[in-house]
């Protein structure tokens, strides 16, 4: 498989950047609203002792940034790595349409709150469509990798997809969303390591091909434990 969008430069198209950047950055300051409605939320409703550690926003200049290392350790072009960087940017903005009060519980979620989050996903592909009606294989790129950003290798993701049906694009976004979301702190955590090097060896053992594709999980456990020894937590 050869479908790393490595084929365009979205910096040569004038019109396309431009209406791709205006989309990323308005929904990005929309996804930082969003946690600050949450936070507000979570003072009115959950213990005060509460610490809502897993920031939309945050999540997602994390993960973005993820994207690109990882693309650049692969030996992918520069401007390869500048897409999907772009393309993680926008993969939860369906979120900003669900319910503020959705996401933050001292217990787990049950099935009900499960399903209602999963719809974030194509939440986020009408959003694409809406404010990016044209043809292009950017916004090809960012509808893929935010409908399809919970899948797993075995189909047991949201939509039940298998690997086959997974670009590497999208392989590679699964294994940086399921490390960002094992890698910070949330109540029903318990004391589970996570650590780098303990959340990656949880994939690795625990989950494994079943769900990610080994290869690409490789390069970026890579990534992350040099970034670690780097000083740098996440
Ligand atoms: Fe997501
Ligand atoms: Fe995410």
């Amino acid at each position: 498989m050869t479908d790393w969008p490595d084929d365009f430069d979205i910096r040569h198209d004038d019109e396309t950047a431009q209406a791709v950047q205006g989309f990323i950055a308005t929904h990005l300051t929309a996804l930082r609203d969003y946690d600050a409605q949450r936070e507000e939320w979570v003072k009115k409703n959950l213990p005060q002792d509460y610490v809502m550690t897993y920031r939309f926003h945050d999540h997602t200049l994390r993960v973005a940034d993820d994207m690109r290392k990882t693309a650049m350790h692969l030996g992918l072009s520069e401007t390869c790595a500048h897409h999907l960087y772009l393309a993680m940017l926008v993969h939860d903005v369906g979120k900003i349409k669900l319910p503020v009060k959705l996401w933050d519980m001292v217990d787990k979620p049950d099935d009900y709150i499960k399903n209602e989050r999963r719809r974030h996903t194509g939440l986020g592909v009408d959003l694409i469509h809406k404010h990016l009606p044209q043809e292009h294989p950017m916004i090809e790129l960012m509808v893929d990798i935010t409908a399809y950003h919970h899948e797993n290798m075995d189909g047991s993701g949201y939509l039940g997809l298998t690997g086959d049906d997974l670009s590497l694009p999208v392989r590679l976004a699964c294994i940086i969303e399921s490390f960002d979301g094992y890698a910070t702190v949330r109540p029903h955590f318990g004391d589970r390591d996570v650590s780098p090097a303990g959340v990656i060896k949880r994939m690795r053992e625990e989950k494994g091909a079943a769900i990610y594709d080994l290869e690409l999980l490789e390069a970026f456990a890579a990534v992350k434990i040099m970034d670690y020894k780097d000083g740098n937590k996440m």
